[in-house]
């Protein structure tokens, strides 16, 4: 349905409300919460009646809505789910929300263990939401993946997501990083993909009210430079990837050449760095050598 035809009046009042809160992009979000609200009426007005939404309790309802909107809360809490590649995953005040950036990352991930034998075992820590384990397990045949997070918070949601898409694949752990792994698993990863903590402390302050007062500063922030914890996974990657298993992870923009050195002087090969939708630094992706010492595939 195309609310704007459908519904004028209600959309130009919905858009320009969040358009004077200073909402980004008001005409997007303003469809995104009326067509919610409409789908959900739905059901009640019968098939093929087009719900009001000028009185009674889907107008209500949108109110609500809106108003959270305004106040600038993120467009994915409001709604409660966020599109992530072909999969929707729940959110929830607290856990960290998916971004469109981190699809990429996921893809180089799902294209690397699909290079790899059927039975691939993927690594994800610092899970969040949980929104890569799942993208990997529904889009990777086969697929065996581990998720962690410190926050419990996090691995409560990221448990809820992974039952949603593909729970015999997903296991998801409480703890710091790989802590959580058996140490049979040593040397046997075949990707170790993360989104973790990148920003630097002092960016605390310049980000948007949806970011700076939604997303927990532990999801946000990697110490005082920002990569304290890409580069203790990069130092982790040597040893846990198996042979010719690749890591991938997602960095600061502002540090694609540095984060590349660290993995090259840890021993990783293959060390690329790529960019994301906005032609942005983003990816960091390196292998560990293969049996022979080569760490070309
Ligand atoms: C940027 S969020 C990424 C969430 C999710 N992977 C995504 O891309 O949407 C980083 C996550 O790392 C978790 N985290 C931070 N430090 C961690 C650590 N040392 N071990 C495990 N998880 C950690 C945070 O709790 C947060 O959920």
């Amino acid at each position: 349905m195309d609310v704007e035809v459908v519904y004028p009046e209600v959309f130009a009042a919905v858009r320009d409300r969040l358009a004077a809160a200073g909402v980004p992009s008001p005409g997007v979000d303003a469809r995104w919460l009326i067509e919610h609200v409409v789908a959900g009426a739905g059901a009640g007005a019968g098939a093929g009646a087009r719900p009001v939404l000028t009185r009674g309790s889907p107008a209500d309802r949108l109110e609500a809505l809106v108003a959270r909107r305004a106040a600038r809360e993120p467009l994915q809490l409001v709604l409660g789910t966020a599109a992530f590649r072909t999969i929707e995953v729940a959110c929830r005040p607290g856990v960290f929300i998916p971004r469109p950036e981190t699809e990429v990352v996921a893809g180089v991930a799902i294209d690397r263990a699909r290079q790899r034998a059927a039975g691939a075992l993927v690594v994800e820590p610092c899970t969040g939401s949980g929104a890569i384990a799942c993208a990997v397990a529904v889009e990777v045949p086969g697929v065996r993946v581990l998720a962690t997070d410190l926050d419990p918070a996090a691995v409560d949601l990221a448990r809820h997501n992974a039952r949603a898409t593909a729970p015999e694949r997903i296991e998801v752990r409480h703890g710091d990083l790989l802590d959580p792994l058996d140490a049979s698993l040593r040397g046997h990863l075949d990707v170790l993909v993360a989104n973790p903590p990148y920003l630097p402390a002092t960016d605390r302050g310049t980000w948007a009210p949806e970011v700076g007062d939604h997303d927990p500063p532990a999801a946000l922030i990697g110490g005082p430079d920002g990569h304290e914890v890409v580069d203790r996974l990069l130092a982790l990657a040597v040893e846990w990837l198996a042979p010719g298993g690749s890591v991938v992870l997602e960095i600061d923009e502002r540090r694609g050449a540095q984060a590349a050195a660290v993995a090259r002087t840890a021993g990783l090969g293959d060390v690329e760095v790529r960019r994301d939708l906005t032609g942005a630094d983003r990816v960091l992706v390196a292998r560990r050598a293969d049996r022979s010492g080569a760490a070309e595939r």
